[in-house]
């Protein structure tokens, strides 16, 4: 099966398409056809060792988390799949693992059935996005009509999925965001709507009671400068440092800085199901054909798109605009 690996740290000049064997299942483990991979930035942050605390300088390396396909085969000991469900998952080691093969073996726990309103490219765009916005959710507590909350980089992957779950709860919600998704962030739930092309987001009059920088590129020391006395910063792109440092900080201000590490646990991923099934909608930009893989990361990298783009098997390119 083809699969695609890389043996140095770099661009996406290092991804290679490889054959490797079909992948033996556990008892606890299923085997899937892959249908489509979608694209996190943790892709890249990896590849291009950002983040080798976690993930380690051992090669080859795989790439890919986020993946829907159809099941092949299942290991003695899993009863809630059976062969030929579609579903949708996350590998079980995001730092180690990739899911851009064209088979994986995965264990029962970390996927769950797809919906059938929506397609692969969709279901694969799910699990590491849709959990992260729970989790976020779960950090920022009550919310209410009175809460005053900035979504910084509001129309990618998380911001898809948080917008849309956050507007149920009747916050007031800021949205930073580019001219091009302006009126997506409108439509997911948005009150207001900043252009950071035209406008900086530092200089809103606003004070803030949460906010989350979805784009990694305001920062805790920036936030502080339009966030209320007792007010918390959700930053799901932490630098090491900062995850000790943040919570020695906090007991001395009242400007909480919380991280954010996505948790696609079942009860996180039936409360997105749940949404999905009841209406939240799943913006996939762009697919690209398994072949034009080094394409898709090279759009994806560049950014300038409303939520996700896919990679996937055996299909055509297609692109929303
Ligand atoms: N901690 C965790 O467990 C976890 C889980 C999931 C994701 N993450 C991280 O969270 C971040 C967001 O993930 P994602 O999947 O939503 O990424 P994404 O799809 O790339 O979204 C990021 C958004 O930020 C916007 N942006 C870029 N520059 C900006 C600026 N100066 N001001 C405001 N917005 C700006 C981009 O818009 P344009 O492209 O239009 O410029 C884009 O829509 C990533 O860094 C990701 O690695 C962490």
């Amino acid at each position: 099966m083809k699969a695609i690996t890389y043996h140095q740290f770099g661009n996406t000049d290092v991804l290679q398409t490889v054959e490797e064997s079909l992948p033996t299942i556990q008892a606890n483990q299923v085997l899937i056809k892959v249908k489509a991979v979608s694209i996190n930035p943790l892709d890249w942050k990896i590849r291009k060792g950002e983040m080798k605390l976690m993930s380690g300088s051992k090669f080859p390396k795989h790439t890919g988390v986020d993946f829907a396909g159809i099941i092949e085969e299942t290991g003695a000991s899993v009863t809630r799949f059976q062969k030929g469900d579609e579903v949708f998952g996350v590998v079980k080691n995001t730092m180690k693992e990739g899911a851009l093969t064209e088979y994986i073996a995965v264990p029962a726990t970390t996927i769950w059935q797809k919906p059938s309103h929506i397609t692969y490219a969709q279901a694969a765009s799910i699990a590491v996005v849709g959990a992260a916005a729970i989790t976020a959710i779960q950090k920022m507590g009550n919310i209410n009509a009175q809460s005053n909350i900035l979504v910084n980089g509001a129309t990618g992957g998380v911001g898809m999925f948080l917008l849309q779950l956050l507007t149920p709860r009747a916050a007031s919600i800021t949205a930073v965001t580019s001219t091009h998704a302006m009126d997506f962030a409108k439509k997911w739930g948005a009150n207001i709507v900043v252009d950071y092309t035209k406008q900086h987001v530092l200089q809103q009059k606003n004070n803030y009671d949460i906010i989350i920088d979805l784009s990694g590129k305001m920062g805790y020391a920036n936030a502080r400068k339009i966030m209320k006395p007792q007010s918390l910063f959700l930053n799901p792109v932490p630098k090491p440092i900062e995850i000790p440092a943040s919570l020695i900080k906090n007991v001395f201000t009242g400007k909480k800085h919380v991280v954010i590490l996505s948790n696609p646990s079942s009860k996180n991923m039936d409360m997105l199901l749940n949404a999905i099934n009841t209406g939240l909608q799943i913006e996939v930009n762009k697919t690209f054909p398994f072949a034009q893989y080094k394409e898709a990361y090279l759009y994806a990298e560049k950014g300038g798109y409303t939520g996700k783009v896919v990679i996937e098997f055996n299909e055509a390119s297609t692109h929303n605009s």
